[in-house]
This record gives C-alpha cells, structure tokens and sequence, in this order.
C-alpha cells in the first residue's frame, strides 16, 4: 500500500472528525449499522466519526463520492452487497471497487425479511406468492435502487417465480417505509437491521426470513424455504472502506477502531438483538475483506446477468 501523505500525518492521524458516507438515506438498514459503528469508532479513535447519508442510484452515488475523495482516512465508506452487484448492473460505473478502495474489514453478515402493506390481502409467505404472481405487474415490489441489498433480493424473488412486477426505486429503506405502512408499496425485502422494529410493532407484516433457519429475534416468522420457496437464502455482508492510496498505517488504524467497535459489549447486544452479529475476529481483516469482495463480484455477476430481465 503507498504511503501518500507522508508518514507524519499519518502518525497524527485523526487530527479532526472523520466522514463516514452511508450510501442510502437515513432510517435503513445501512443507516442503522453505520451510526452504530461509527460511534463506537469515534471513542476508540478520540474523534467524531460522523455519518453522512449520500442516497442515490443504489449506493453508487456515495459510493463514488468516497471514491473520489482524497485519500487520507478522513473520508471512509460503510457499504453492504450491493459493491459487489453494481459492477455488473452498471454498465459505467464512475469507479471499480476493487481498485478504488483499500478495504478496511467486514462489519456484520445481514438476514432479509420478506414484508408486505398491512392491507395486502394475504395471511402468509405461500399466499403473498399466490397473490403477486397472479397480479404481476399490478403489483409494486419497492427497492432502493438499482444495486441495492433489496433489488438483488427482489430481482432473485422474480426470477424464482418467473414474473416481473413493477418496481419503485428509494434512495433507501427509509423513505419507503411510511409508504409500505400507509398501503402505497406492495411488497419489500429488506435487512432485518431495520425491518425488525416494524415487523414486531405491527406496522408492516413479516411474512419470510431469508435464512436457513428461523430467527430466535422474529418468532413466529417461517423461512423463506419452509414456506413455499425452498432454497431462497440470501444474507447481506457489509463492510468499510477507504480511497485507494489512504496510507497503510492509517487503514491499519481503522482496522482497529473497527475492530474495538465491534467487539464493544452495547454493539454486540444490539447487533445480536437485530439478528446481524458481528462478523468473527478472522474475517474483521482487510485482506480477507479484499479477497470476499472480489469472490463476490465473480459470484453475483452470471446470476444477475441470467435474471438480466429483472435487474431494474
Ligand atoms: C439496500 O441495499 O437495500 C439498503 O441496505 C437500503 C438501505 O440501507 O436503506
């Protein structure tokens, strides 16, 4: 890795508040990780980490922003999957994630939940697909944007069933929420970072996990596969990243402000509690970070390219 910046202020490093871009508006599953992380950085590293939510075009748009930014550790990328989808969805994309990042570590691995409108007239997982794949394109499937967490689950939900319904792009889980609950959006998959808390409220319906197994923190609530779609297991991974060039000791730094987040008792409650644990200590490296990005672009890319008809 260069040492761009000179070693002395990499030595001082952080001297001031560190940027942390959320690449989705506030209020998601992305949003929720993020500030719980950045706290928790911010008193390892004696500076605020302060979150600022860049929506728009599923991710990209902050993703290119820290992209562009200059590369010395006070502009930094919490991002999930969808780095590794857009490379495929995108046909420019204004940077390539493996090249324009040094990757910091892998924060946490993500459960999805199948939701539906409170009035959606179904009572569980096999009847919603009963329903939506009559209805097809009468049916509005919400997702936040195109390279998004949710738009890869809803482009794998109607690839599975062979039917395209009509899709509304968010710049987030956020906005769409008040619009599932007031009967304006169909049906969304989302992480459970942020669905739980409406789920268990009652305020939207939680219909699958996209887990093997049920979840201990959403009773109650069947796995995709027990109830009608065998198979349908996605889980989200999200991870750190800085400009390319951010001098090794100051990515070595975030690495361990990462790390001392991650293992803070408040975080690990939380993050157990919304069924997104913190990755184990071997996975929380750069390198292993790296190599899991690059697996997962060559993973997602003929999986995409064959639902190709769904991908927006
Ligand atoms: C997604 O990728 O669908 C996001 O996680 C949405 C969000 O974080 O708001």
């Amino acid at each position: 890795l260069p040492m761009i910046g000179g070693s002395a202020s990499a030595q001082t490093w952080p001297e001031r508040a560190i940027t942390m871009v959320i690449p989705f508006a506030p209020g998601g599953p992305t949003d929720v990780v993020g500030r719980m992380i950045a706290e928790a950085m911010g008193r390892e590293l004696n500076q605020n980490v302060v979150v600022q939510n860049v929506g728009g075009a599923g991710g990209t748009t902050g993703t290119a922003r820290v992209a562009a930014a200059a590369p010395d550790g006070y502009t930094i990328l919490l991002h999930n999957i969808g780095i590794a989808t857009a490379p495929t969805l995108y046909r420019r994309l204004p940077y390539d994630p493996v090249t324009a990042f040094e990757t910091i570590g892998l924060v946490t691995a993500t459960p999805m939940i199948w939701l539906a409108r409170p009035g959606l007239p179904v009572t569980n997982f096999a009847e919603m697909i009963r329903h939506v794949r009559e209805r097809g394109e009468a049916v509005n499937l919400a997702n936040a944007g195109l390279g998004s967490a949710s738009q890869l689950c809803g482009t794998l939900f109607q690839a599975s069933l062979g039917v395209r319904f009509t899709t509304v792009s968010y710049t987030g889980s956020g906005p769409i929420y008040p619009e599932l609950m007031a009967d304006r959006l169909d049906i969304y998959c989302d992480q459970t970072t942020s669905a739980s808390s409406f789920v268990t409220s009652g305020r939207v319906r939680g219909l699958a996990v996209t887990t093997a197994e049920p979840m201990a923190q959403l009773p109650g609530i069947p796995t995709a596969g027990q109830a009608g779609l065998p198979g349908f297991e996605i889980g989200i991974w999200h991870g750190i990243y800085a400009p390319k060039g951010t001098p090794t000791p100051v990515v070595m730094r975030l690495n361990q402000a990462m790390r001392a987040a991650l293992a803070d008792p408040r975080v690990v409650t939380r993050m157990n509690e919304l069924g997104s644990p913190p990755e184990p200590v071997e996975r929380q490296n750069p390198d292993v970070h790296r190599a899991h990005l690059v697996s997962e672009i060559a993973r997602w890319r003929p999986i995409l390219q064959a639902a190709g008809q769904f991908a927006d």
